[in-house]
Parts: C-alpha cells; sequence; structure tokens
C-alpha cells in the first residue's frame, strides 16, 4: 500500500469525541517507550507524525491519524512504565477499556512487543484482556536493529511458546524495526488485506 496521505486529526481521552466512526481503524498500543510512535512514523513515512521520546510516557491521549482519507491509525499510550502513580494507571486502565469495548470501527489492534525481551507479564496481561473482550489483534516485535536477526528469532519463539500456554491460537505477528524500516510493507500489506474484508 501506497500511503499517499497521513494527516493527524484529534487528541483526546473520551471515545465521545474521537472522529466518526465511519472508517476502519487500526490502533498502536503496547509498553510505554516500546516504539508504538516511532512505528506510525517509520509506517507513515511521515517524521514526527506521532511525537516521539526517548523518555517513557510520551504519548498520554488517544491520538487519531487519518490515512489516504481511507482510515484511521491511532496511537495510544503505553503502559506498564515503573514510575506512574497508581491514580494514573487507573486512568490509563479506564481509557483505555472504554476505547476497546467502544470503538466500534476498531478493525485490528496492534500489539507491540519488544523484541529484545523476555516475555514480559504486562503485555501478556494485556493480550488476555483483548482476548476476554473479543477485541481482534496481531502482534508486532520491535527494535530488531537492536540486536541479530537470530536473537529476535529466538526471542519471537519465546514469546508465542509462552502465549501457547492459554491461546489454542496464535495471532498473526510482523517483526519490524522503525530505524532499519523492517516489516513496514508486511504491517501495511496486512492492514490492506483487512481494509479490503
Ligand atoms: P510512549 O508514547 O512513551 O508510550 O512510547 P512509544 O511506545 O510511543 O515509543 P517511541 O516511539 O516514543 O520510542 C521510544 C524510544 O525508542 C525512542 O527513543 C525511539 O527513538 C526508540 N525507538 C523506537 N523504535 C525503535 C527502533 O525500531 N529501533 C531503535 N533502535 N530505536 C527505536
Ligand atoms: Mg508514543
Amino acid at each position: 500500500m501506497q500511503i499517499r496521505d497521513a494527516r493527524f486529526l484529534t487528541s483526546n481521552t473520551e471515545v465521545a469525541k474521537c472522529p466518526a466512526p465511519t472508517l476502519p481503524e487500526y490502533a498502536f498500543i503496547g509498553r510505554s517507550n516500546v516504539g508504538k510512535s516511532s512505528l506510525i512514523n517509520m509506517l507513515t513515512a511521515r517524521n514526527g507524525l506521532a511525537k516521539t521520546s526517548s523518555l517513557p510516557g510520551k504519548t498520554q491521549l488517544i491520538n487519531h491519524f487519518l490515512i489516504n482519507e481511507q482510515w484511521y491509525l491511532v496511537d495510544l499510550p503505553g503502559y506498564g512504565y515503573a514510575r506512574v502513580s497508581k491514580e494514573s494507571r487507573a486512568k490509563w486502565g479506564k481509557m483505555i477499556r472504554a476505547y476497546l469495548s467502544k470503538r466500534e470501527n476498531l478493525s485490528c489492534v496492534f500489539v507491540l512487543i519488544d523484541s529484545r525481551l523476555p516475555p514480559q507479564a504486562v503485555d501478556l496481561e494485556f493480550i488476555t484482556m483483548l482476548g476476554e473482550m473479543g477485541v481482534p489483534f496481531v502482534l508486532v516485535f520491535t527494535k530488531t536493529d537492536k540486536q541479530s536477526g537470530g536473537r529476535t528469532e529466538q526471542n519471537v519463539q519465546t514469546f508465542l511458546a509462552k502465549m501457547s500456554e492459554t491461546w489454542e491460537e496464535l495471532p498473526r505477528y510482523f517483526v519490524t524495526s522503525a530505524v532499519a524500516r523492517d516489516g513496514r510493507d508486511e504491517v501495511l500489506g496486512f492492514i490492506e488485506e483487512v481494509n479490503q474484508q
């Protein structure tokens, strides 16, 4: 898929204030600092479209982008950052749960996983919640430029093996690097495929 047009629409905390649910929507979520905003910039080939930071907790709101006038891309605030107050965490949970359960045009959630780490409890818990809510999702392993391909493959397989302890069917997954621009065609091809269904 060619990205002919990508523009920021809105930032807010409420599902009711999101753009009209008239187009298919793809949301990006994962631990703080996992590379959600960077991946969005890589996919759209627009540096600075989504705000990135080396400090976790940069994205705090539900951010909508309109792509090719055809679909919405959503940058969500991350989870699992230790230095976050209990109140902020609860607020995040409420906002994200409301978004996931009420957003009727949500076609698929991309759950980003740091390819360098062993399976993290927060990621597995978030995936379990998606399953309980019946939200369709795929996995995206990020930051693969930071290690060898063999190491990435090993970590991906370890993550999938962990998931298979509780999941009968494993999700589709993508292996990406925002820096090396790896996985772009695969992710955009998947979105195109789902858009056509
Ligand atoms: P929050 O909005 O805080 O939840 O973070 P985020 O998941 O949006 O992460 P963000 O895209 O802001 O990236 C966090 C840091 O990781 C930044 O310093 C990025 O430059 C870096 N980063 C993101 N993706 C990659 C990647 O593929 N490779 C490398 N080497 N660094 C990356
Ligand atoms: Mg972000």
